[in-house]
This record gives C-alpha cells, structure tokens and sequence, in this order.
C-alpha cells in the first residue's frame, strides 16, 4: 500500500477540479463524490469509450437504459431482499458500525468466506477492537440496499428500492429485446448507470462509495457453450483495460474466486484485480450466473423466459455471463496509472499521463503575454482553428507560461500551444509543447 501517492492523487483530483466530497459545503456526506468539470470530462470519455467498445462497435449486443426505481418484485425474485447484506459489528460504546472482514483484514487476519459466526469467533480470537479502541457486538447481516416509498403513502406496499445494480433492469428486458429484435444467441445486452449501495464502511476515496456508476453486460448464451463464451468475453475485457482504458497489463491480474465467496449467484467469478495504490483490490468481474435471474423472473412473473432456437427449434432459457464494470474503479486506475512524478532541473514536476483518446482536456491555447493585442487575437484564431479539428479545446489567457505548462501538466493535458513574437512577426509558426518529456517544437498552426 503507498498511501502516500494515493494521497498526492485524491488531493490532485480535489485542487484541480476533477473530483470533490459531495455537498462539501455542509461538511460532506459519506460515501459520495461530486464531479468536477474535469472529473465529468473524464469519466463520460470512460463511459464512452466503453460503449463504443462494448455495444457500437459489436453486432450482438442491444443497449438499454432502464428506470432506476424498479417494482421490488425485481429484489425479491433476484434474492437481494434477502441476501444482498455485508457482516456488520457494532461498537458498544458509541454505537458505530463497521464492517467485520474490514475490520479483520486491517488487523492481518484473512476474513475471507467466513460466516457470521466464524467472524465473532475470529475477533474474538484476535481481540479485534473498533478504531475507538471498544469491545464490538457479535457479528450480523446488514442489507445494502437504500429503501424508500413511491407515492404518497408510506406503508409496507409502498417500499421500494434504489437498484444496488444495473443489470437487474437489464434481465427484466430480455424478454422485451428478444421481441423486438430477434436476436441469435449469444447476445448481450448493455447498460450503464447509477447504483446504490449502503456501504457500512464507505473507504478509499471513489473505490468504496455509495452512489456509484456501473457498465454492465449480461450475455445470454447457449449453456452448452458458456466456458467458450466466457473465455471470449475476458480477452475483450483485456483488450478493452489495456488498449482503450491505457492501464498496464502488469498491474491487472485475475482471481478465481472460490465458491464461499461468490454471490448467490454464480458459478464461475474471475475478479479483475488491479494494483492500486490502496494495494491490490478488485476492479471488476466477470460472473457465470447460469439462468439464475431468467429462471427466478419466469418463476415470480409467470412469464415465459424460454428462448427457441431459429433453426433446431429447442426451447431453453439461456445462461448469462455478465462483464461488470465500476465506472469509478476505472477512473481510480486510470488516475493511479496516469500519475507521474519526475525530476527535472532538480525540482519535482507532477504530470497526468493520461492516453489521449481519455484526456479531459486535449490541447491548451496559450499567447505569451496577455498584454499584447496581437499575440491575443492570434491565439483566438488559432483556438479557434484548432476547435474546428479537436474536441475539449481550451484558451488560457493568463499570460503566464510557467503557471499554465504546470497546470497544463496536472489535469494531464497532451499539448499547450503558445503563440509568441515569432508566430506573429516571422513566419506563423507556434509553440507545441508536449506533455510526457517537456519538449517543444516549432510547427504551422494548421499542421497540428
Ligand atoms: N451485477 C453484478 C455486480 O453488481 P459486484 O461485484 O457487486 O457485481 C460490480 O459489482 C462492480 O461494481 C465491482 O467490480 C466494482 O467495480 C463496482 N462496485 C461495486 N460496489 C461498489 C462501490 N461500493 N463503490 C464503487 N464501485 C463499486
């Protein structure tokens, strides 16, 4: 764990606009996060990026965008109404709550696959005591997800929840899809959007959050061909990290993960673990569901999930794997992989590495001071030359080339452009300066 450069990166994030505590001014809340101009920038080049990989670019998969509030029916046939839940201790003293294999994992001790009770005897075991130094309650479940009343009444028949995942609202479409488009199998169906989750212990800057984004998939496949399917679907996962996302294969690595500790359910999860600052954590799965969730809808909705084959004409419902993304572990690799310090002249210059096709910002348009008319209108006209040809095209008129190149470097912005003397007197040539080594060349505005 380097906490240090995990620190450097969330203050970065907070000084230069991509990242902040949500409702800040009121002293925060927990587990949420407002996005910045740059943040927002960042994390919609993500979502984009994903969807055109995973959805535009493909022939067999449907895209959906379905209602976050959904009939509970969808949670108690999916079993999150009765399983989706973390193990929660309590502290006796002051009544706060955390998570037990949290707590067991920062004092060295594997908590994974553990039940309750094999928890309450681990802390035991080990004298686990709350950060506060207390004795903690015996372990018990906590669901996650947030509750609330449609309507205006408030009773029992009017609860319902916020969807603690995307891909919910995709199994209850299938049959729409299917319908409508007559797909072969397999097919995916994608979706992205928000999901929420009543972390007891909200952690690590966005790793841990409880309003979060998420890209998922649900791949509906013949179930005597699910291994090829899967296999498939984790080398795309791997092009998609490494080519599009610019992480470093190095640091992505897959977990098998052992049935105690799979959700209710999978089959097969290979986790997607990535080293992050925080240390090694999980970035994404890829889950096996069988026909799990078309089995349970068919069961509590009455309705047929049975697919027939165009040309055998079998019936059968087909099993799912599902790719599921975390739009804000995404965006944490990224920003842990973009982060680079080198020493230069013997100071310390910080910059964003960031793939140009992610760049929050991808050329600066600076003139050399801001107190000389000619060198100002010339930079308009290059900005706005260079608007015609790229996105996310900006001026900075501050007239301070040092301030701008240092700030240029810290939201990890490919090239600053600066026009001086020379560009208007000689030969109408700029400055280019490049990102990653410094470097400047002259070149016509128009050849950029
Ligand atoms: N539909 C399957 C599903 O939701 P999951 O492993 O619970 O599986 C999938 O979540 C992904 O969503 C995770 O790999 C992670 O990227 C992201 N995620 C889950 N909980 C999160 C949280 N509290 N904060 C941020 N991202 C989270």
């Amino acid at each position: 764990m380097n906490s240090d450069r995990m620190e450097q990166i969330v203050s970065l994030a907070k000084r230069r606009g991509f990242i902040w505590q949500g409702s800040d001014v009121y002293g925060g809340m927990r587990g949420t996060w407002d996005y910045g101009p740059l943040g927002v920038a960042l994390k919609h080049k993500i979502m984009q990026e994903w969807w055109s990989f995973w959805v535009e670019e493909r022939s067999d998969m449907y895209g959906v965008d379905a209602a976050i509030i959904m009939n509970p029916k969808v949670w108690q046939a999916s079993g999150h109404v009765a399983t989706f839940s973390d193990p929660l201790v309590e502290d006796l003293k002051t009544g706060e709550r955390y998570r037990a294999d949290h707590l067991l994992k920062d004092s060295g001790v594997n908590a994974e696959g553990l039940s309750n009770e094999q928890l309450t005897a681990k802390i035991k075991e080990y004298g686990v005591k709350s950060p506060n130094g207390n004795e903690l309650s015996e372990v018990r479940n906590f669901n996650m997800m947030f509750q609330t009343n449609v309507g205006a009444v408030v009773n029992d028949n009017s609860v319902a929840y916020l969807r603690p995942e995307t891909a919910q609202g995709i199994f209850t479409n299938y049959k729409n899809v299917v319908d409508s488009f007559y797909p072969d199998l397999p097919f995916g169906i994608a979706q992205q959007g928000k999901a929420f989750r009543n972390e007891i212990s909200p952690r690590d800057f966005v790793f841990r959050s409880r309003e979060f984004e998420q890209m998922e998939i649900e791949y509906f496949v013949n179930p005597n061909n699910w291994q090829q399917d899967f296999d498939s679907l984790l080398s795309s996962t791997y092009k998609f990290l490494t080519e599009k996302m610019g992480l470093n294969a190095n640091d992505i690595h897959e977990l098998d993960v052992p049935e105690e500790d799979r959700a209710h359910y999978s089959k097969k999860t290979i986790d997607i673990e990535f080293d992050y600052p925080i240390g090694r954590e999980e970035l994404m799965g890829i889950a096996y569901r069988t026909d799990f969730d078309l089995s349970n809808i068919a069961r509590v909705s009455g309705k047929n999930m049975e697919y027939v084959d165009k040309n055998s004409k079998e019936k059968f419902i087909p099993h799912v794997i599902e790719p599921s993304f975390g739009v804000e572990r995404l965006l944490m690799a990224i920003l842990s992989t973009a982060y680079t310090e080198v020493q230069e002249d013997g100071k310390t210059r910080t910059y964003l590495k960031f793939p140009d096709n992610l760049a929050p910002i991808s050329i600066i348009v600076a003139p050399l001071l801001k107190n000389k008319p000619a060198l100002v209108e010339k930079a308009k006209e290059v900005y706005n030359q260079l608007r015609k040809k790229y996105n996310n095209v900006s001026l900075d008129m501050s007239g301070k080339i040092g301030k701008v190149y240092a700030k240029a470097d810290e939201i990890g912005v490919p090239k600053v452009v600066v026009i001086d003397f020379d560009t208007i007197e000689k030969d109408g040539q700029v400055s280019v300066r490049n990102r990653d080594d410094a470097s400047q060349i002259r070149q016509k505005a128009d050849e950029i």
